[in-house]
């Protein structure tokens, strides 16, 4: 699913392919503090599913010595990465990749990385395609590498608010393989691909932040 998304404020129509999502304007602060603490120095990151890029713009300039690659499958969401990316100036962002994460093979052309991103992807695709992105991802990530899964999460089978509950029924009432995954699900997938469940943080809106480490 791909939720509606907005001109950003003041956009010139020069700026048409600036997308702005307002989700990403809500928790692109709170992400950023986490990240900064469990992030490498330096090294190589991927953020799987920027959709418009303004995620990975605040990530790039309180993370400067990490060199970021944003991706995403969309071609329209990267022409928004690729746009908000040269209005950052920023030297420590690479050109959107076109990547679907649920397709298999794609760690052996994009790894090893130091840290994996991704938020809010889960809910949309099914546990058959998550799985395939939790195998690639820890084939994907370096030794020691992290791997940070925000989102919201079903928590011992339950949405945690009325809000929760009734935005993972409207998914699956869409698609009835989609939906809220249970956290305790993918921390044993994760597991199962060779992750160790690292840390858990509570996140604004009841959504969570996940780390997960590939042993050394
Ligand atoms: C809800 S948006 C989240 C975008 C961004 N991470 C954010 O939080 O603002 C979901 C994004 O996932 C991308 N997407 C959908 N299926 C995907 C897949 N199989 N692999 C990678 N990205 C996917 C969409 O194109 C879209 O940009």
């Amino acid at each position: 699913m791909i939720r509606k998304l907005d001109l950003p404020d003041g956009a010139a129509p020069s700026d048409t392919a600036r997308l702005s999502a307002p989700s990403a304007l809500r928790n692109r602060d709170a992400i950023t503090a986490e990240l900064t603490r469990i992030a490498p120095a330096s090294g190589r990151a991927l953020e799987i599913a920027s959709g418009t890029g303004e995620h990975v713009i605040r990530f790039a300039a309180a993370m400067p010595g990490l060199t970021w690659q944003p991706s995403d499958p969309d071609p329209t969401r990267r022409g928004s990465i690729a746009a908000w990316t040269a209005a950052a100036g920023l030297p420590n962002i690479r050109p959107p990749l076109a990547l679907d994460a649920a397709q298999p093979g794609w760690a052996a052309r994009h790894g090893p990385t130091d840290l994996i991103v991704l938020v809010n992807l889960l809910h949309l695709i099914c546990d058959a395609e998550t799985k395939i992105v939790l195998t690639e991802v820890a084939l994907a990530l370096a030794p020691g590498g992290q791997f940070a899964l925000y989102g919201p999460f079903l928590r011992d089978g339950a949405a945690t608010s009325d809000g929760d509950a009734a935005f993972h029924a409207s998914l699956r009432a869409q698609d009835a393989a989609i939906g809220y995954k249970d956290m305790a699900d993918v921390i044993l997938w994760t597991k199962e691909k060779g992750m160790a469940h690292h840390r858990t943080i509570p996140m604004p809106a009841n959504n969570l932040l996940l780390v997960f480490r590939r042993p050394v």
